[in-house]
């Protein structure tokens, strides 16, 4: 939120609360962002802030779902994170309105968690290459490939936005853990 005080602009940046599985923004199908509205403060202001929220839990992605806004907006990022030591470092991202499909038939298994699924691990299989339409952050189309982990990233995000998480896509809930039993018998 950008507010005006006693003639200093400032700025405010907001962590906002994680819906958790069993909420049922998670479960909308969101809707899209007019491509208009995409420079507007109040959008910036929710992109910024799901960025910060995102970064405050060690996330590597995060879906407006997730913070109770049922829009097609995500962000991701990969640094330096304890939730996820091994990962590949990917520069911040912000998908506005995408679609996504599989670029070739190679699907990969591995290990996923969430936000809003505090706690648990499980191994999911995922399109290994995808191809990416979206729109940025200042609202210009934007088209990629992405590959390996940001591939599977991008398949978790965008997932959110048609109301599925992670446990949708498991074929098999026999590697479903908790982080301490995942860190002691999975790593
Ligand atoms: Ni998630």
């Amino acid at each position: 939120m950008v507010a005006r005080g006693t003639g200093v602009w400032y700025s405010t940046i907001m962590i906002l609360k994680v819906a958790r599985l069993g909420h049922p923004v998670l479960r909308l199908k969101a809707k899209p962002v007019d491509p208009d509205k995409i420079r507007t403060p109040g959008f910036q202001t929710l992109l910024r802030d799901m960025v910060e929220t995102m970064r405050e839990h060690d996330g590597v992605g995060i879906a407006a779902p997730q913070v109770h806004v049922s829009l097609q907006a995500a962000a991701i990022q990969v640094e330096r994170n304890p939730r996820y030591p091994k990962a590949p470092k990917i520069p911040l991202v912000i998908l506005i309105n995408p679609k996504v499909r599989p670029a070739g038939r190679g699907k990969s298994l591995d290990w996923e968690g969430c936000l809003s699924v505090e706690g648990l691990r499980g191994r999911v299989p995922r399109w290994k290459r995808v191809e990416v339409q979206a729109y940025n952050a200042k609202g210009e189309p934007v088209s990629f490939k992405a590959a390996g982990f940001f591939a599977r990233v991008i398949q978790h995000e965008c997932d959110h936005l048609q109301g599925k998480v992670f446990l949708d896509r498991m074929t098999d809930f026999s590697t479903l853990a908790h982080l301490k039993e995942f860190s002691r018998y999975w790593t």
